[in-house]
Order: structure tokens, then C-alpha cells, then sequence
């Protein structure tokens, strides 16, 4: 099998940027380990920066984004049992998030790429990269049927997550530097068939841990909160996990609306950048390169950035036969995430209680609550930020 750019991943980066070469005539074959219906059905993020969904319009996979997301214009940050708010809007020039869950935006992406001629195989799984530095790379993948194949190419996007095949072909002792951050807590989500409880998503710092309410729909609630990573999902009964929640949020009246939970999990938190992103014609983008821990809204966000930078990229080269902007891609797009790391760090370290915590830890943290949400000039940081830097 052969292609110009054989793309491993069909999550957000791969599908992205598979879409976004089509519209500049560059032909792709997307392999991907697991079904449509896996795919389709994985509960993941949910938040949409203002230029993902610019760029989900601009490539003609918008429609039901714009019909079904919820445009929010605005955040609260809940401490000392108190509700304030951060207006994304006014304090951004305008910009909003958009909240349209991560598997809707995959559904949308799949069945658009399958709409305009794309080649997606699934359950088709990559075992190896190799000729990387060569003129000629190739994706090695078993078939479902279990038959060996190979997918050769002009380059290689390595969109297949964390745990892909893509990153180790980068030699990780003469070229790749792995950057590691392991939080001691996890998040325990919960999506739940209940009314919204609030029109905003409320980020709750407490002395119990972080609590996050988001949603998902009028009829279902998405919440989290901080849990040790080793707790175990049967730990928690819905009883017990409404208690917590509202334990959490609660403090000046505020109630959570509750309803029967159908979904529970417990997700780490880590903070992880391999550098280079690029090594030969082997690019990495989204997940495979980095992650960060939720807390920022980022990780979907930064996946679109990167192809972004990775699709002119491949444009410049197959028009004018330029290699510089592809040598600039991991430079560039490394930029954004190192951004995006820090907020997301610092996010998550104002909101969640660390279990070496002292007093004078918690009234810093309380400090930097009130100086977020009565500074205008904080304030602005926190929403230019959370509503995303313009792509570059
Ligand atoms: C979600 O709705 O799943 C969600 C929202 C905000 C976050 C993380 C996750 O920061």
C-alpha cells in the first residue's frame, strides 16, 4: 500500500490532519488500531477552544458542532464555598470555549474523511515504523485478519496517543529527550443522567480536592473529582459519590442536581513533552508527542494546533519542494505546548489539594484564588489562556 503520508492514529490529530491534506490535494491513508465503535463510543474531553472549532468550520466538519456545542462565555472558580466568576468572553476579545464532547468531534470527522474519498483502516494495527531517515518510510500494521502489510510513504504522522508505536521510533538515546511529571492524584469522572446543575463549568477548590462540574448535554452531566490514583471504581457508590461532589461545591446554597450515574472511571493526571516532535520523516502530533493533565482543557486543543503546523507544513513542501517550514514544525508547535503545559500545571496546582499540603501551601492557594478573580489583569491571564492562544 502506498501514499504521501501515511497517518497512524485515527484520533483527533490523525483524522485533523488528514482532512486538512485532502483539501490541499495531498493524499493520506489513516491506519488505526481499533474499531469505529471503540473509537466512537471512548468518553473523553469535552472542551473546544474557540480556533478548534474554527477550524473544524473551516474544513467543512463544523455543521453539527455548531448545532448541538454549547458556546460558554464564561468559567466559575469556586473557593471558601463561593462562586466567581471569569468572564472567558470579555476578558478574551471576544472569544469563547465551546463544550462538544471529543468522541462527537471524532463521529463528525470519520464520517466526513469516509464522505469526501478518505482511506481509513481500522483494527488495523501499526507495529512498527522504520526507514524514517530514509526518502521512503514505511508503517508496518496487522490487519484484523491478522495479515502482515506495509504502508509506504513520502512521510509518517505519528498520531497514535500515548501509549502509539510512533514516539519509539524516535531513538531515545541519541535523539529524543522524554520530559515526565507524574501528579500524586487522579481524577474519578462520572457522567450522570441529571439536569445541569449550573449553566457554566464550575473549577471548585476545597479542603477535600479539586471538584469539576461540566456536561455534556440538558439530559447528562459530566463531574470529576480528585481521588487518590489508586482508588478503585467499586470504592464508590453513587451515594457516596453525590456526597462528595457536593460536599466539594457546595457552601453558600449551591446544590448539585443529581440523577442515576452511568458511567465511573479514574483517570491519572500527568504532564508529559517528548522533544523532538519530529525526527526524520517521522512527525508526532497530539498525544503521541504530549500530554497534559485535564485541569487546562487543553489536550484535544493541542492536538489540532500541532496538525495545524504540520499541515502547511506538508503544503509548502509538496508545492514549492521547500523543506523549512517542516524543519521548523517541531520548534513551533513545541512552543504552543510548553504554553499549554504551564497553564495546565498551574491550573491544576491553584485547585487541588497535595497530601504534603501545609497550612501556608493553602492559604497560597486561597491567595491565588482571590488574586484570579479579582484582578483584572489575572483574570485575563486565566482567559486568554483557557480560551486558547489564535493558531499560528
Ligand atoms: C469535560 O467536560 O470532560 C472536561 C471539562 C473541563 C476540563 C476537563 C474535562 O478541564
Amino acid at each position: 500500500m502506498q501514499t504521501q503520508v501515511g497517518i497512524v492514529g485515527a484520533g483527533p490529530a490523525g483524522l485533523l490532519l488528514s482532512q486538512m491534506l485532502h483539501l490541499r490535494g495531498i493524499q493520506s491513508v489513516i491506519i488505526e488500531s481499533r474499531s469505529r465503535d471503540a473509537i466512537e463510543a471512548t468518553i473523553r474531553a469535552g472542551v473546544l477552544e474557540q480556533s478548534t472549532v474554527d477550524l473544524m468550520v473551516e474544513i467543512g466538519a463544523g455543521e453539527r458542532l455548531k448545532r448541538e456545542g454549547f458556546v460558554h462565555h464564561g468559567i466559575e472558580l469556586r473557593f471558601r464555598g463561593r462562586g466567581h466568576r471569569i468572564n472567558l468572553h470579555d476578558l478574551s476579545n471576544g472569544r469563547t470555549i465551546t463544550v462538544y464532547a471529543q468522541h462527537e468531534v471524532l463521529k463528525d470527522l470519520i464520517a466526513l474523511r469516509l464522505r469526501t474519498g478518505g482511506e481509513i483502516h481500522f483494527e488495523a494495527k501499526a507495529v512498527g515504523i522504520d526507514g524514517i531517515t530514509s526518502e521512503r518510510p514505511t508503517a508496518r500494521f496487522t490487519t484484523k485478519e491478522g495479515e502482515e502489510r506495509e504502508l509506504d510513504c513520502d512521510f509518517v504522522a505519528g498520531c497514535d496517543g500515548s501509549y502509539g508505536v510512533s514516539r519509539n521510533a524516535v531513538p531515545a538515546e541519541e535523539v529524543r529527550h522524554d520530559y515526565f511529571r507524574v501528579y500524586p492524584f487522579g481524577w474519578f469522572g462520572i457522567l450522570a443522567k441529571a439536569r445541569p446543575s449550573s449553566d457554566e463549568l464550575i473549577y471548585a477548590h476545597h479542603d477535600r480536592g479539586f471538584a469539576l462540574i461540566s456536561t455534556r448535554s440538558p439530559d447528562v452531566q459530566r463531574m470529576y473529582f480528585q481521588c487518590d490514583p489508586n482508588d478503585k471504581v467499586e470504592n464508590w457508590s453513587d451515594d457516596r459519590i453525590w456526597e462528595e461532589l457536593q460536599a466539594r461545591v457546595g457552601g453558600d446554597g449551591f446544590q448539585l442536581k443529581m440523577g442515576p450515574i452511568f458511567q465511573k472511571g479514574i483517570i491519572p493526571l500527568r504532564s508529559f513533552v517528548c522533544e523532538p516532535m519530529q525526527h526524520g520523516r517521522l512527525f508526532l502530533a497530539g498525544d503521541a508527542a504530549h500530554s497534559v493533565p485535564p485541569t487546562g482543557a487543553k489536550g484535544l486543543n493541542l492536538a489540532a494546533a500541532d496538525v495545524h503546523v504540520l499541515a502547511r507544513a506538508l503544503s509548502s513542501f509538496y508545492g514549492t519542494g521547500s523543506t523549512d517550514l517542516l524543519a521548523d514544525y517541531s520548534r513551533t508547535a513545541l512552543r504552543r505546548v510548553w504554553r499549554a503545559q504551564h497553564f495546565s500545571w498551574w491550573i491544576t496546582s491553584m485547585l487541588h489539594r497535595f497530601h504534603d499540603a501545609s497550612e501556608f501551601d493553602l492559604k497560597r492557594q486561597l491567595a491565588e484564588l482571590d488574586l484570579v478573580t479579582s484582578s483584572r489583569a489575572a483574570a485575563t491571564t486565566v482567559a486568554e489562556n483557557y480560551v486558547g492562544l489564535p493558531l499560528t
